[in-house]
């Protein structure tokens, strides 16, 4: 199976308690490579665009006040089958149901701070990946 891509950030609430460190390290012995990584703090602006998908939901205005309260950690990561394989490593959206061992169990407190984002699709790990990194900022 050929390599893909998928895009994640340690949220707000990761950052703020410490985490940075040791999530890298789940990660890259998950076997994903580092391929673009910044520390970065999303304005509204940016967060109304990135969240648009959600913006008829019910959190969507919690989710934007969450997610700039603070710097983030904004990556790309190659791997083979890296959406899914990602998705299941970082585990359940709500971190009560994530399954043990996954970065949410460990890392997260709630639903609505769940530590880290992971795209749900090939084509969304694109866009994503994109909105936060030029061409020249992914290696
Ligand atoms: P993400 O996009 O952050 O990787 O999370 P996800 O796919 O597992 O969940 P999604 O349905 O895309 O929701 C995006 C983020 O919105 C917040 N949320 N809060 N309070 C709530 O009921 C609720 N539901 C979702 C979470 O931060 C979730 O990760
Ligand atoms: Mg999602």
């Amino acid at each position: 199976m050929s390599k893909s891509i998928t895009f994640s950030m340690i949220k707000p609430d990761g950052v703020e308690n410490g985490h940075i460190g040791s999530i890298l390290e789940k990660i890259s012995k998950a076997g994903f490579k580092i391929v673009a990584l910044k520390l970065t703090h999303l304005t509204k602006n940016d967060a109304e665009s990135f969240y648009s998908i959600h913006n008829e939901r019910p959190f969507y205005n919690d989710l934007i006040s969450f997610i700039t309260r603070g710097p983030i950690v904004a990556m790309v990561l190659e791997k083979e089958n890296a959406v899914d394989d990602f998705r299941t490593l970082i585990g359940s959206t709500n971190p009560l149901d994530a399954a043990e061992g996954t970065i949410r169990k460990l890392f997260a407190k709630s639903v609505g701070e769940n530590a880290i984002h992971g795209s749900d699709s090939n084509e969304n790990s694109i866009i994503e990946s994109s909105f936060h990194f030029s061409n020249r900022e992914m290696f």
